[in-house]
């Protein structure tokens, strides 16, 4: 199985990217141009080579849709719906799982104030757009810190929330997030619940600024998920 990460030159994607790679998967890494994505993916797979990962590969966005199975969209909220719109024909039929949080700071506030948005979630806004492609969208790695997935090799010692109307798409993005070492991934039910999961990012970001941290994450406790 091919992951296409969208917009994977950012901390976030390439976190995704260099963690899913070291697990031995196929990675492409996608970028609004083509050079950057290469250029990225070169320095990247020299930081990770010592921990025998698959070579990432780098490719605009549109070849990787269009490459990968399974998509990973990592880009501000302010860049998601035209890169959606870039990727929608190479999307069709696939899982696409969504890390967007909506915050504040795409209208110059706070970065640890939850942005508002009708329809009521990121996710709920790529299902919107890309609604005529069949592509089915799970919210995913919302929760999950750029700082730890740099922290590489050590786990994650986190729980990541996701939600999707469809049960085959979050059992594959459930295995996609648990092959990087300690997550531990929950589905909390239809896609309507995104905005709850985006909301607790802000939450985080906010207590890490208080608290002087990076790595702020949960874990859900006291139910038995199996
Ligand atoms: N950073 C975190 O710890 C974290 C944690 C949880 C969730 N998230 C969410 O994950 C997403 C990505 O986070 P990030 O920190 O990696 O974001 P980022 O660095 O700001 O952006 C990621 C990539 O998106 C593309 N991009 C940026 N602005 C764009 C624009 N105006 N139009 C089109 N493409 C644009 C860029 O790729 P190219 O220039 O290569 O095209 C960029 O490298 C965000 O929605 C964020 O809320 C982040």
């Amino acid at each position: 199985m091919k992951i296409g990460i969208i917009g994977g030159t950012g901390p976030q994607g390439l976190g995704i990217a260099k963690r899913l790679a070291i697990a031995g998967e196929d990675v492409i890494v996608g970028s609004r141009k083509e050079e950057k994505a290469l250029t990225v993916v070169g320095e990247a797979n020299e930081e990770i080579k010592e921990h025998n990962p698959k070579e990432l590969v780098g490719m605009a966005n549109e070849d990787a849709a269009a490459a990968a199975d399974v998509l990973i969209l990592t880009v501000p909220l302010q860049a998601q719906s035209a890169t959606l719109k870039t990727i929608k024909e190479n999307a069709k039929g696939k899982v696409l799982l969504d890390a967007t949080v909506p915050l504040e700071t795409a209208i110059g506030g706070p970065v640890s104030n939850p942005l508002h948005i009708n329809p009521g979630s990121a996710a709920e806004r790529a299902a919107k757009i890309l609604k005529d492609a069949d592509v089915k969208v799970v919210a995913a790695f919302n929760n999950i810190s750029n700082s730890h997935l740099a922290n590489i090799p050590d786990p994650i010692e986190c729980d990541c929330l996701i939600c999707g109307d469809d049960k085959e798409a979050k059992e594959i993005a459930s295995d996609i997030i648990e092959k990087i070492p300690g997550l531990r991934s929950i589905d909390i039910g239809p896609l309507n619940k995104a905005h709850l999961i985006e909301s607790i990012t802000p939450l985080l970001i906010g207590m890490n600024i208080k608290f002087k941290s990076h790595y702020g994450g949960f874990r859900i406790t006291g139910i038995d998920f199996e």
